[in-house]
Parts: C-alpha cells; structure tokens; sequence
C-alpha cells in the first residue's frame, strides 16, 4: 500500500471514529456507533500492516501478536460477567500505558532513526512525557482494578504529606528530565528515563491508592482519559498519525467524562485528584456512632410488594449494582410489562454513577429491551419522587442515600442523590442491611414509609412477577 493510499486510509479511520463517539452518546444510536468503530479500527489495522513502514519480514510477527492478542481478548470478553467489566476496562487501561512504556524505552534505544538538533530533542521530549504518562497509567489503572474488583480494599491510603510528597516527586522528575536531555547517547540517558518510571509508577499507586471509594466512578473516566494520551503520545513517538487523533479522542472525551462524573457527584476535580476527599469526617462520625441511623426496619414479602405495585398509579424503578449482580433486568422488564398494561405509569430513575460503570444501568435496561422515553436521568425524574405511590429500589444504596443531602459529616455528602423518601412509600429490594460501596450507612431504610424486600433481586423479582399474574 502506498503512502497516499495509507494516509486516506488512516482519514477515512479517523471519521469513523468520531462518527463511533458520537453513536455511542445515545443508546439508541449506539450499536451504530459501535460497528462505526469496529469498521475504523480494522481499516487502521489494515493501513498499518499492509501501509509502507511494514516490512515483508515484519508481517509474520504482527500476525502472531494479533493472533495472541486477539486470542486472549476474545476469551476474556466471552468470559467476563457484566458486573467485571469495570475491572477490565481498567486493566485493559494499564495494557494502554504499559504499551506506551515499552515503546518509549524500544524508540529509545532503536538506532535506525537518527534525528539531529531539535528534532533529537523534540523526539525526546516525547519519549520522556510518553514514558510518564504510560507508567502512571499503567500502574494506576491497576490498583484500580484491584479497587474496583475487592482485591483492594475501598479506604483511601492517606500518607502524611502525602500532597508534598507528590510536589517532590514532580520536582525530581523534572530535574531527571533535564539530565535525561543534556545525555549524549542512550547509555546515558537510561539513568534518568528508568529513575522517571519508578517514580511515574508510585505516583500512580499513590494517586489511584489515596481515592476514596465512593471516587472511584470519577478515577475510572479518568484513567479512561489518561490511557488515551498515552496512546496519543504513543503516536507520537512512533510518528503514527492515526494513533495521535484516536489518543486525542479517548484523551478528550475521558476528560470530559470526568468533568461529567465530577458535576454528576457534586466534586471538585482537583480535590478527587488530590485524595481523600470527604473520607477522614466520615469515618470519624461512624466510629463515634453519631451518625448511625436511627428508627425500624420494616420488611415486607414479594406478595405484600406486589399488591402495592397493584394499587400504584405512579411507580419509578431505581436499578442499582445489585440488579446488575442479579441479572434481574429481564424480569424487572416483564414486571415493568405487566404493569404498563394494567395502566400502570411506570418510569426508571438512573442515577449518574449507579453501577459501577459509567452508563451501566443504561446498558442493561437496553439488553432487556425496556424502553428508552421510561428511563430517565437523575435530574428529570428527581421533581417527581412527591408525586409517586411507589418508588422500587432494585439493589442501589449509595445513590438513593438521604445521608448524601443530611449529613455534612458523611462520605458521600454533597452527591446529588435520588430522593425516593419522597414517594408515598419506597420498597428497598436487597439481601441484608449491608452498606454499599461507599461503605456508608443508609437512613432511607429506617424511614417510616420505607418497606425493606430482603432476598436476591432476582429471586425477589421473579417472586412479585408472579403474584402480580396471579
Ligand atoms: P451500591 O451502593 O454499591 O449498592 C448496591 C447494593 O446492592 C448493595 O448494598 C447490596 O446489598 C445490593 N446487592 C448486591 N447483590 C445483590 C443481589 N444479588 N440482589 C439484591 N441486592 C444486591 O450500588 P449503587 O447504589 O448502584 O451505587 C453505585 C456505587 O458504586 C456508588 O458508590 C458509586 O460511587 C460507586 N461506583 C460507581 C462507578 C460508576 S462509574 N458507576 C464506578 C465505581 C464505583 P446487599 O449486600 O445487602 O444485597
């Protein structure tokens, strides 16, 4: 393939990506959206192999990487279940910054490309910023995994002068940063390189280490967004123009999603970034006991839950982490049918970070085929909570928290939550009286008009379904 051909390849790539961004923004345009991007990454794969910087001898090996590549991530798609998939975006994540690590080290010592003046010192500067994009993301993305799969516990690590310490460590890797381009050949300028990926690889186990739990939604889109400035700067140590603009894409479109997250959960940037935000109050309050919620705990069967869904003419469903858990989606389909047809108005409440994904809930409702113009965003439905007979919250705490809105000392104080207290009454449908991710107590469900449906949403679900044919 030549060069022109190679580059109307990587524009026409390009587009489709964009088109696949903009697909993806609404769930009904999104399957679009998807096989735009599907189309766009097998051309840009196949302008790269088959494009002029390939050579005969070099094809085979792609062909090997592919197939291992593509090996390992079709068994790893085929078998995650839909509530890992957090965790493997975010180790999909740390591949990102570890591929623009080993690069940035292989551009590095490849001596085929002899730059002079300030193109060497350019090309450098790129493999230097590369390098320490690629290795905070590598290692931040990790312990996000380890976060976001239990393996590491919720409680932010908060070291003391944890905010100088990251100072120093800025101050060092710009002064190793220097020493990195004063070096005259690359013997020498390893010290510095390597000194720089240590440091970049604790600053990410730092900065990811000292998020608190109910952060982590913001933590996810952010890594999301360094991953793609990794790639970007991947590009540009390779001159791969494609790879500039995709890693722009996810870069820009993870910030912005961040920003999102941040307003969606009522967070400054900076202070989510920073660490700690909101954690040592809370956890202060809890082990004083003054914030333990008071009041009784009123449990209700599936048959007493229906009957209520019967005698209902407004109902909003809240699905949270739990549904996902379940897999009860299906039938809070067949219920959500069943009432419809009986006359039922029913509507969804989705709040911003239920799940433990950026538009979980959306995609489960979606698989279940319930229908788009019922689910509503947090911010359209929350007015509505006084005029419902039944709110039904289907496995979700922490996002239908009271304790958000009451108590300054909490955790999670200032998130925007959805204010199913308002309704004439709430059924809270969980296993135990457990706390949710943030590890925060629930005042919700003490409240007198809150009914608590204790067992596994599915089996609960399919229960109510049942009495409500019956
Ligand atoms: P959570 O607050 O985590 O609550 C989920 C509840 O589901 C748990 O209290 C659990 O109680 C219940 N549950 C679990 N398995 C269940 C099952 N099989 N059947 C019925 N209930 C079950 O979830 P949420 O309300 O959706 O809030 C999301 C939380 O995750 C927020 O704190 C958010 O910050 C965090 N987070 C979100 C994201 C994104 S981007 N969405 C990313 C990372 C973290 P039992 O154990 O008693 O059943």
């Amino acid at each position: 393939m030549s060069e022109s051909l190679a580059t109307v390849a990587y524009i026409g790539a390009a587009i489709l990506f964009i088109l696949s961004l903009g697909g993806l923004s609404n769930p009904e345009t999104s399957r679009r959206g998807n096989f735009y991007g599907i189309v766009g990454m097998t051309i840009a794969v196949l302008a790269t192999v088959l494009g002029p910087r390939v050579t005969a001898a070099g094809v085979p090996w792609i062909i090997g990487a592919l197939a291992v590549g593509g090996g390992i991530g079709l068994y790893a798609a085929r078998k995650v279940q839909m509530t890992q998939m957090p965790e493997l975006v975010a180790l999909m994540h740390s591949l990102v910054g570890l591929a623009a690590c080993l690069v940035g080290f292989a551009s590095y010592v490849d001596t085929s490309i002899q730059f002079g003046g300030a193109e060497k010192a350019i090309h450098e500067v790129e493999i230097y910023i590369g390098i320490l994009i690629g290795a905070v993301t590598f290692s931040g993305s990790i312990i996000a995994f380890g976060k976001l799969s239990g393996k590491i516990g919720g409680k932010p690590l908060l070291l003391p002068g944890r905010h100088w310490l990251n100072l120093i460590a800025l101050l060092v890797v710009i002064w190793f940063g220097y020493l990195f381009l004063q070096a005259h050949d690359p013997a020498a300028g390893m010290m510095p390189l390597i000194v720089m990926t240590v440091i970049a690889l604790l600053f990410g186990i730092h900065m990811v280490m000292a998020i608190g739990g109910a952060d982590m939604p913001v933590v996810v889109s952010m890594l999301n967004s360094y991953s793609g400035w990794a790639a970007a700067a991947t590009g540009f140590m390779l001159a791969n123009d494609l790879l500039i603009v995709t890693g722009a894409l996810v870069g820009s479109s993870g910030a912005i999603l961040s920003y999102i997250m941040c307003r969606a959960m009522n967070r400054n940037f900076v202070s989510v970034i920073a660490g700690g935000f909101g954690t040592g109050a809370g956890a202060a309050s809890a082990a004083s006991g003054a914030a333990q919620p008071a009041g009784e705990v009123v449990a209700v069967s599936a048959a007493e839950t229906a009957e209520m869904l019967r005698a209902a003419k407004n109902v909003i469903i809240i699905p949270g982490y739990g549904m996902a858990v379940a897999q009860a989606q299906h039938t809070v389909y067949e219920i959500t049918k069943l009432l419809r047809e009986k006359g039922v108005n029913v509507r969804f409440g989705i709040h911003p970070v239920a799940g433990r994904m950026p538009g979980h809930m959306n995609v489960l409702l979606a698989e279940a085929k319930v229908p788009y113009d019922i689910v509503l965003e947090m911010d359209e439905i929350n007015d509505d909570f006084s005029d419902t007979d039944v709110s039904i919250v289907i496995g979700a705490n922490d996002i239908v928290n009271p304790a958000a809105e009451d108590d300054p000392t909490s955790p999670i104080a200032g998130m925007p939550v959805l204010q199913v207290w308002k309704s004439k009454t709430s059924i809270v449908m969980k296993r135990s009286m457990a706390s949710g991710y943030a590890g925060v107590d629930n005042p919700l469900f003490f409240k007198e008009n809150n009914r608590m449906l204790f067992g596994d949403a599915k089996k609960m679900l399919d229960e109510v379904l049942g009495a409500l044919k019956a």
